[in-house]
Order: structure tokens, then C-alpha cells, then sequence
């Protein structure tokens, strides 16, 4: 496993992160896997070397947090646990959702205990909350850290214009500030190149990318998409413009250079985020331990400009999508 450092936080985490979404409960969402078939995955990970886990407690409405705590038990201190809040998880409990601070001291608290931890590494503000000022969040955010049950915390998808105003206010209230931005990103969704990730690699901000294998979309001919469980019942993966403008020609190419190299088309699809000097590590999302296995090995795939020039010609801007 190579490791990286994420950010500026000091602390180091593999260049892979295990994204937990896929580990709960069927009853959520029909490609999620139990319990029994999920920890065999969070095993072979924590062999590969795997130390970064990142999940959130509306992910199958808490079942995810509990289930990666438990493939923990014993082995806490070595990882890098990261988890969200925001989504409201109780629809009778207005304060179950967004970012003031009784949301975010009740919602801590109910990922701590659900995860059987007393502090987690990273905790991340899954939305940007219209109704609540920033400084609100980000004291209530600090105060977490103060009380030793936040190490870091980092922030995932909204406009750079937002991002830069959560930073500039930190600073003068001598607060800490959003150390990671975990963003929508992958070959055929950029539109984090033009404002996001510049501010993040002037910031120090460390990149944890969602959904870098387009949930799917990705990983195999852009005409089988829909052969999976997944493919055929993840609304996301077909409300985001993926197959928009350029989309479908970046499949072929990644189908393509998938061929020529002798290696799969999910492991060219990492292979180029791995190649990209604003990312410190993918949250790669799986059900299996084979593509688990596959997208550790795709960290020894070497892309030249030419390759990574070629996979990106096709691309277009699309319509922003993941946040609004
Ligand atoms: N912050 C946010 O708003 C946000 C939003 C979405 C996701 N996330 C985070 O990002 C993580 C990953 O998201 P995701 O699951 O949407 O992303 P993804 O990694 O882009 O896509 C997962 C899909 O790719 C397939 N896949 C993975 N590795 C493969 C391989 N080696 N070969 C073939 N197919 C492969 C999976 O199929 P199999 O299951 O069959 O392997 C699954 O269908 C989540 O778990 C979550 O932690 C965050």
C-alpha cells in the first residue's frame, strides 16, 4: 500500500479510502450489502494496508457506522476514520438535519456511539447548510475538537465561493479550519478542476474524491451500464451527467487503453486519479474483494501525458452536479 499525507493535517492515510456507502443495510438501498457480506470486505481491506475508512451517518440511517466500528474493534488506533453529518435522519426531528450546532453536537454524538469510538479523525459536513451562518458550524466544529471528539474535520461537496468563505472565517476567528474537501470528481465529471481544486491545492486542503469511478459508469462498457444491480437501481448514477457530452467517447477510451494495457477499465478510470497531483486519496466504493484487490493494484499503473491527455480530450463542461 503506498500512503500519502493528507493535506496539511500531518497525518497519513493510503491513497486508497474505502468508501462505506456499500456497507449497511439492503433494506436502504437494494445494492447494499448486510453485515455478513460486508466484513469479510473491511477485512481484506485493513490486510491490503488500507488504514482510511470513510462513511456517514445517513448511510443506510446509521447501519454503516456500526457495522465499520465493529470491523474495527481492536485495530481502532491505526485507522483514519471519517465520517458526515447533515442529511436529516429522523423525518419527525427537523434538528436531526443540517449544520447548527444542536444538529451537529446530537448527530456527533449519535455517529460516536453508533461507531463504539470516543473521538473520530475526520469529521466532514456531508452539504452546505443555507439556513445556518458558517460561523456557527465552524465553532460548533472547533468546540467538537476542543472536546476530543473530532480530530480534524473537512467538508464535502459546494461551491468553491463557499468553500473559500468557510476557510477566510476560521481564520479570523481564530478558529480551526475545514482541513479536506471530499468532492464529486472523476474522469467524466471535472468541473471541480476550474475553481475547486485550485483553492484546495493553494490551501493545503487535502482531496478525497467521491464517486471516482462515476458509480460505475466507469468500470465497464457504457452500454452494459445497467447489467449490475447497482447500475439498474442507483438513481444517482443516472441523474449525474455521465454519459453527457463527452461522456460516452471517455468510456470507449477508458475501454481502450483498458486493452492495450491488459489491465480492467475501473483500474485505467483510478489510475488517472491517482495520477492527479490534487488528489491525496479516492474513496473507492466496492462490494467485492476482488474489485477491492483490483483497485489496490491499479496504484502500479504508470499513465503517460499522452495517455492521460487522451482519456481527457472527449471531455466537456456539464451542468454542476452533487451540490447545488
Ligand atoms: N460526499 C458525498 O456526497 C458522497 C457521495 C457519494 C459517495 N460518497 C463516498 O464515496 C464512496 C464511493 O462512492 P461510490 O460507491 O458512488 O463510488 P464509485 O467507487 O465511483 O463506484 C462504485 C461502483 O463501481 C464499481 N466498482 C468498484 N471497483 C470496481 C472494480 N475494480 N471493477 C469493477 N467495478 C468496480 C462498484 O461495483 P461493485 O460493488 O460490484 O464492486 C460500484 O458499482 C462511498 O462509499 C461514500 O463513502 C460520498
Amino acid at each position: 500500500m503506498e500512503y500519502t499525507t493528507l493535506g496539511d493535517t500531518g497525518m497519513e492515510v493510503s491513497r486508497i479510502c474505502l468508501g462505506c456507502m456499500s456497507f449497511g443495510s439492503s433494506d436502504w438501498r437494494e445494492w447494499v450489502l448486510d453485515e455478513d457480506e460486508s466484513m469479510p470486505i473491511l477485512d481484506r481491506a485493513i490486510d491490503l494496508g488500507i488504514n482510511f475508512f470513510d462513511t456517514a451517518n445517513m448511510y443506510s440511517r446509521g447501519e454503516s457506522e456500526r457495522i465499520l466500528g465493529k470491523a474495527l474493534e481492536g485495530r481502532r488506533d491505526e485507522m483514519v476514520v471519517a465520517t458526515k453529518g447533515y442529511f436529516q435522519m429522523d423525518e419527525t426531528d427537523p434538528n436531526s438535519g443540517g449544520l447548527s450546532r444542536k444538529a451537529i453536537e446530537q448527530e456527533l454524538d449519535n455517529s460516536l456511539s453508533r461507531l463504539g469510538m470516543d473521538t473520530v479523525d475526520l469529521y466532514q459536513t456531508h452539504r452546505w447548510d443555507k439556513e445556518t451562518p458558517i460561523d456557527v458550524t465552524l465553532r460548533a466544529l472547533d468546540d467538537a475538537v476542543r472536546r476530543e471528539n473530532v480530530r480534524y474535520f473537512g467538508a464535502s461537496s459546494m461551491w468553491a465561493h463557499q468553500f473559500a468563505e468557510s476557510l477566510h472565517t476560521s481564520e479570523r476567528l481564530g478558529l480551526d479550519r475545514f482541513v479536506t474537501m471530499q468532492n464529486h470528481y472523476n474522469l467524466v465529471y471535472r468541473e471541480e478542476e476550474r475553481e475547486m481544486l485550485p483553492l484546495c491545492d493553494k490551501e493545503g486542503i487535502g482531496v478525497v474524491p467521491w464517486s471516482p469511478l462515476a458509480r460505475g459508469y466507469l468500470t465497464r462498457p457504457h452500454e452494459e451500464f445497467e447489467d449490475t444491480t447497482r447500475g439498474k437501481t442507483d438513481d444517482y448514477a443516472h441523474e449525474h451527467p455521465y454519459a453527457d457530452n463527452g461522456g460516452a467517447e471517455i468510456n470507449e477510451r477508458v475501454q481502450e487503453l483498458a486493452a492495450q494495457k491488459g489491465v480492467t477499465m475501473a483500474q485505467i478510470s483510478l489510475a488517472w486519479l491517482f495520477h492527479k497531483e490534487e488528489v491525496d486519496a479516492p474513496i473507492v466504493g466496492t462490494t467485492s474483494i476482488e474489485h477491492l484487490e483490483a483497485a489496490v493494484e491499479a496504484l502500479d499503473i504508470s499513465l503517460s501525458s499522452g495517455d492521460m491527455a487522451y482519456l481527457e480530450e472527449p471531455y466537456e463542461p456539464v451542468p454542476v452536479s452533487g451540490h447545488q
